[in-house]
């Protein structure tokens, strides 16, 4: 299933909108009931509204219903990490996400669970723990 995902994440890259950094970016996403949803990077004259790659394939996942991930893979010219802002906003679904970061050729340059690549995640039990519960 990984080698397919990879391969799913480096397609996607190709439909990365990337005028203004020329970085592509693909991410391919493994729900608990095997389908995957695939995602690239949109960027924006504002540079702010700019969307990461594994953000459009999780939003693209959650807007249809699905809540459960078991795995992601993130496609970039160098085999690059996901940034603290997907990080997050992957925690929030599947902190126990595996993640395997490759470049274009498929080369695996880091393999990792999402909670190590983001310790002490913002979760629910703080926000439990805020309310007093
Ligand atoms: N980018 C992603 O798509 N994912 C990340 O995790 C890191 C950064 C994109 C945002 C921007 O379009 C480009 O890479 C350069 O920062």
């Amino acid at each position: 299933m990984s080698e397919k995902l990879i391969q799913s994440a480096i397609r996607a890259s190709e439909n990365a909108y990337v005028p203004y950094s020329h970085y592509r970016v693909g991410a391919a996403l493994l729900t608990a009931d095997g389908v995957i949803y695939t995602g690239c990077n949109v960027e924006n004259a504002s540079y702010p509204a700019t969307i990461c790659a594994e953000r459009t394939a999780l939003v693209k996942a959650v807007s249809e219903g699905v809540k459960e991930f078991d795995m992601l893979v993130v496609a970039t010219p160098t085999g690059g990490s996901p940034c603290g802002v997907c990080r997050q906003a992957l925690y929030e679904f599947a902190p126990d996400l595996h993640i395997i970061m490759v470049d274009f050729t498929g080369k695996i340059y880091h393999e990792a669970k999402l909670r190590d690549l983001l310790p002490l995640g913002f979760g629910g039990s703080h926000l439990d723990e805020a309310k007093g519960k």
